[in-house]
């Protein structure tokens, strides 16, 4: 479908050709003093120059062209040269209706649908997920979720962590605790065994352990990086216990993802590529592009347009061990070779933004990728504390993500009950604990997801928490009204199905439906700029458009049967936007609240 508002600049185009001038001054925008007008045009400012008239003339002639227009109901021209416009109310009916009708509300698909791979997650084995992941799980999940809307082939990629020297620490203090294991027997040569020696509690000790160990303990340290490298190498029972590891932090990962409602259809990881990278740096050295530098293998990725210095991307260590950058690069060799991608899309903290500059530009240099494959890193800001310092514990430590979340639920729960008493109804212990945390993700969410990604944000609790304003539970809060009216004229005896969109008959049901007439718009916008931002934007305003249309309007009570099953269709069209746009920010309304 096209945007409504290229169907009215349209419709202005026409006129300005029609009284002679260049069709193309004839592009509408919204109103900048909805107090006057719903849209307006500024082209006859523009053409006044060329065509040597006062603009108000100009104006005023395509204003007299519009006269009897099926778009326009009123056309005004105000000095110095504006036109303002009004749209038929006939004119949105037929756009919502068609809107009802279509898939995906109108919204047209890019063609070819692309091909992308998404990487966001990124936690690291045996550590436990913190606040930090939070963003990257959920601003990727909804930019997945826009592209795969949006037509896309799209494939998330969590690429655990699990190359770096916890790996080595893990394995090193696992020595000094059991230096019997099998693992540690250099002539063994048998298989080794398929359950760990350890379980997730236990990894979960273990690694602070070994990491604080490694601080004051200078032999320790050397030990973890002596294991890191026998890992890396592939050396057998190290490479076993490794991947005993990451075999054992994966369901409790699952969970936690499962908990944010964020799903990865790929669970690699960094140590996947190991194979690949010896053959990596071998096409590396002979293609010219790698060479040594201080006893370190490097390619060089400065460019002759740069402002700030690049440093040479660092492919192999002086001792021959593999870093970050290597294995990111050897994850896009695979990714090409077995996904073929259009596009890959990388998600982290902002601070790793010189990280990506020099992957992405040895890729390209040295041809890992095709000339026309897109690689876009979307750095995101921190989430810091009311202090407007980096979110911690009341105790000042790292918050753990499921603690965070706790937290939240419990908050919720605390406002669910609130509300119940004010409003005077009981509620029941369990539903009110499940619905809390629908909610509770909906808060943390939006509250992330409403800011521009690259931006810092503070985690204000009372507010996210707030059903009033600009949050998720405001959100849910309108999206549970509308159902509740709907299941009101279904018990009244209404059929759902057999509403129809009808002509506004007010100022707050047209602003309602001028709102939802702009989803194919915000969507495409969402999905080109890849800002989740927009849609909260978007619904927020249509929430509101909605809320107050409902405070000025008795539906239920309504005896006009058209008018009654217009705003019920309407009421519909209302809801099934928000829980589509929810749906693509990651969460869901619970039926009550
Ligand atoms: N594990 C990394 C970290 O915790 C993030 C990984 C991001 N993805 C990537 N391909 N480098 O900082």
């Amino acid at each position: 479908m096209q945007k409504i508002l290229d169907l009215i600049s349209e419709e202005v185009q026409k006129a300005f050709e029609a009284a002679g001038y260049d069709k193309e001054l004839g592009k509408v925008t919204l109103s900048n003093r909805p107090d006057l007008c719903e849209y307006q045009c500024n082209g006859a400012m523009a053409g006044a120059k060329k065509y040597h008239k006062a603009p108000i003339m100009i104006a005023q002639e395509v204003a007299d062209r519009l006269a009897g227009s099926d778009v326009l109901a009123e056309v005004s021209a105000a000095a110095p040269g504006f036109l303002n416009m009004k749209v038929k109310e006939t004119f949105v009916r037929d756009y919502l209706r068609e809107m009802r009708e279509s898939e995906k509300f109108g919204l047209e698909v890019p063609k070819p649908a692309k091909k992308i791979i998404i990487d966001y997650g990124g936690p690291n084995v045996a550590k436990p997920l913190h606040v930090g992941h939070l963003r990257s799980a959920i601003i990727g999940e909804s930019i997945k979720r826009i592209c795969r809307y949006a037509g896309c082939d799209i494939i998330g990629d969590i690429h655990l962590g699990d190359w770096g020297l916890q790996m080595g620490l893990i394995i090193t203090e696992l020595q000094k605790r059991q230096p019997d294991l099998i693992y540690f027997d250099d002539s063994y040569e048998g298989e080794y065994p398929k359950e760990a020696p350890f379980t997730i509690s236990e990894l979960e000790e273990i690694y602070p352990t070994a990491s604080a160990k490694s601080k004051e303990d200078e032999a320790y340290k050397a030990e973890a990086m002596e294991a890191t490298y026998k890992f890396q190498n592939g050396v057998r029972g190290y490479w076993a216990l490794g991947k005993h590891i990451i075999h054992v932090s994966i369901p409790d990962l699952k969970r936690n993802y499962e908990n944010l409602n964020v799903e990865f259809e790929l669970w690699k990881g960094e140590s996947d590529v190991r194979d690949i990278i010896p053959v990596m740096v071998e096409d590396m050295k002979k293609g010219g592009y790698a060479y040594e530098s201080d006893g370190a293998l490097v390619v060089d990725v400065k460019e002759e347009t740069d402002t700030k210095e690049v440093p040479p991307c660092m492919i192999l260590k002086s001792d021959g061990a593999s870093l970050y950058n290597t294995t990111d690069l050897a994850t896009i060799m695979d990714r090409m070779e077995h996904y073929q991608p259009d596009k890959l899309i990388y998600l982290t903290d902002k601070r790793q933004e010189l990280h990506f500059e020099q992957v992405f530009r040895c890729a390209r240099k040295t041809g890992l990728v095709n000339e026309d494959t897109e690689m876009v890193y979307i750095g995101f800001g921190t989430m810091n504390g009311k202090d407007g310092k980096p979110f911690k514990t009341r105790e000042g430590g790292v918050m753990r993500l499921e603690n965070l979340i706790r937290e939240i639920n419990e908050e919720m729960l605390r406002k669910i009950r609130e509300n119940a008493e004010t409003k005077g109804y009981t509620v029941d212990e369990k539903e009110a604990e499940e619905t809390a945390k629908v909610v509770g993700l909906a808060a943390i969410k939006y509250g992330d997801l409403s800011n521009q990604a690259s931006k810092d944000y503070i985690f204000d609790m009372d507010r996210f928490t707030s059903f009033e304003g600009d949050t998720g539970p405001y959100i849910l809060y309108t999206i549970v009204r509308i159902k509740s009216i709907l299941s009101k004229f279904a018990e009244q005896g209404g059929v759902l199905t057999d509403t129809v969109i009808e002509a506004a008959v007010n100022d707050s049901e047209k602003s309602l439906m001028l709102e939802a007439a702009k989803f194919n718009a915000v969507m495409e916008g969402a999905y080109e700029e890849i800002a989740p931002h927009r849609i909260c934007a978007y619904i927020y305003d249509l929430a509101n458009a909605f809320n107050h249309f409902y405070h000025e309007t008795k539906i239920l009570t309504e005896e006009d049967m058209q008018k009654k099953s217009g705003w019920i269709a309407l009421l519909i069209l209302t809801r099934d936007i928000l829980e589509t746009c929810i749906d693509l920010l990651g969460f869901s309304a619970p039926e009550r609240m």
